[in-house]
């Protein structure tokens, strides 16, 4: 394959065995706290040089003082010399002051504001009941410009679960995009060709994030040979139909779409239970993953701009500076990672990649 030249500034060289990459970023990810926290920061941070890090804490990130202090847990626990910076969100609540969101980012602790819709996932309890409630936030953040990430499924017992993104399309977001035209929108961890359209068919405010998993595994992933717990996340895969347009969205080109992980590391013993968590834990191997579907869809040479362009460019955000290189050459993926607080079993647990990550250099 031929270096891509997309632009002069590009890192991208792929000379068979090597590819290396301007440094990318995890435009979604969940770093948790507590015990978890330096297992899961240090493997995003080893592989990306920012990370848009997920509020969904127990209780959640809801203030710039919280959200201030997470911050400096996540430097903190990380190994001397890793140049990580976390971009910080803030939780949207019915009751949120939007002042105090509009400080955060004016002050440079919060880059977003993140929509849950109460109950739709993962520590969502205090999330928006009726998108209604923070309309005079949306109009605040429209008013400075500060982006609003979004967990784009409606949550209610009449909607199927597999409907449930399709639906929050056409009775959340569009309203919300209507009333706010220039408000930029981030689509978290898109799942369905609807999104997909969607996102295309919007102005250029609305962007989109999508997984690894989400790019390689549908539905029937869960349920292969028996119930698989480790396959299960939020939103839902779907259908093969769904995953193949996203495999078409992320290798298209198209800037609307760019990488965000949402690995969202749970303990082993909460997935494999009679109620388990949503979350797939990717960032270990997240960049090999996408590698390997890129190569699938033999779009290698679009891997970059998806990975570190698209993001930043998105954000207003500087493209780093440095290189990551990825070896073409079989890594197995263990069955289970764990230290002393943690034991998760990780996305493509058992498996042999294609792609080892080699590590990177911070400087051009
Ligand atoms: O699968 C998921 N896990 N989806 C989410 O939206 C949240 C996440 C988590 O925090 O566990
Ligand atoms: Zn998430």
């Amino acid at each position: 394959m031929k270096p891509h030249g997309s632009s002069d500034q590009t890192f991208s060289r792929d000379t068979g065995d090597l590819l290396i990459l301007r440094q990318p970023d995890d435009w979604h990810v969940h770093l948790r706290d507590g015990g978890m926290l330096a297992f899961a920061a240090d493997y995003t941070a080893r592989q990306f040089a920012r990370a848009i890090v997920m509020p969904n804490l127990d209780p959640p990130v809801t203030t710039t003082a919280a959200a201030e202090a997470y911050r400096t847990r996540i430097l903190d626990v990380l190994p001397e010399g890793r140049r990580f910076t976390p971009l910080m969100t803030a939780y949207l609540t019915d009751d949120i002051d939007a002042e105090e969101i509009a400080r955060g980012f004016s002050g440079g602790v919060l880059t977003a504001c993140k929509l849950y819709p109460a109950g739709a996932t993962t520590n969502s309890a205090n999330g928006v009941t009726d998108v209604r409630k923070i309309w005079p936030v949306l109009e605040r953040m429209h008013s400075i410009d500060m982006p609003l990430l979004v967990h784009g499924e409606v949550v209610s017992p009449d909607i199927d679960i597999f409907d449930r993104e399709a639906v929050f399309l056409e009775t959340v977001l569009a309203p919300v995009l209507e009333d706010f035209p220039g408000l930029r929108v981030v689509l978290e961890h898109i799942t369905t060709d609807d999104s997909v359209q969607f996102v295309e068919a919007a102005g250029s405010n609305l962007a989109a994030t999508i997984t690894a998993h989400h790019l390689r595994i549908d539905r029937n992933a869960m349920f292969e040979g028996g119930l698989r717990p480790h396959a299960y996340c939020l939103p839902v895969a779907k259908r093969r139909r769904h995953r193949e347009a996203l495999r078409r969205a992320a290798t298209s080109g198209n800037p609307k779409f760019f990488l965000g992980t949402d690995s969202a590391p749970h303990q082993k013993h909460e997935k494999e239970s009679s109620c388990g968590c949503a979350g797939i834990f990717s960032a270990p191997t997240a960049i090999e993953s996408y590698a390997q579907t890129f190569e699938e869809e033999d779009a290698l040479d679009r891997l970059e701009a998806f990975a570190s362009e698209f993001g930043p460019r998105f954000y207003g955000l500087p493209l780093n500076e440095g290189t990551v290189s990825l070896q073409r050459q079989p890594q197995n993926v263990p069955e289970l990672m764990s230290d002393d607080h943690v034991r998760i079993v990780p996305f493509h647990a058992g498996e042999t990649l294609r792609w080892r990550f080699n590590g990177r250099t911070d400087q051009r």
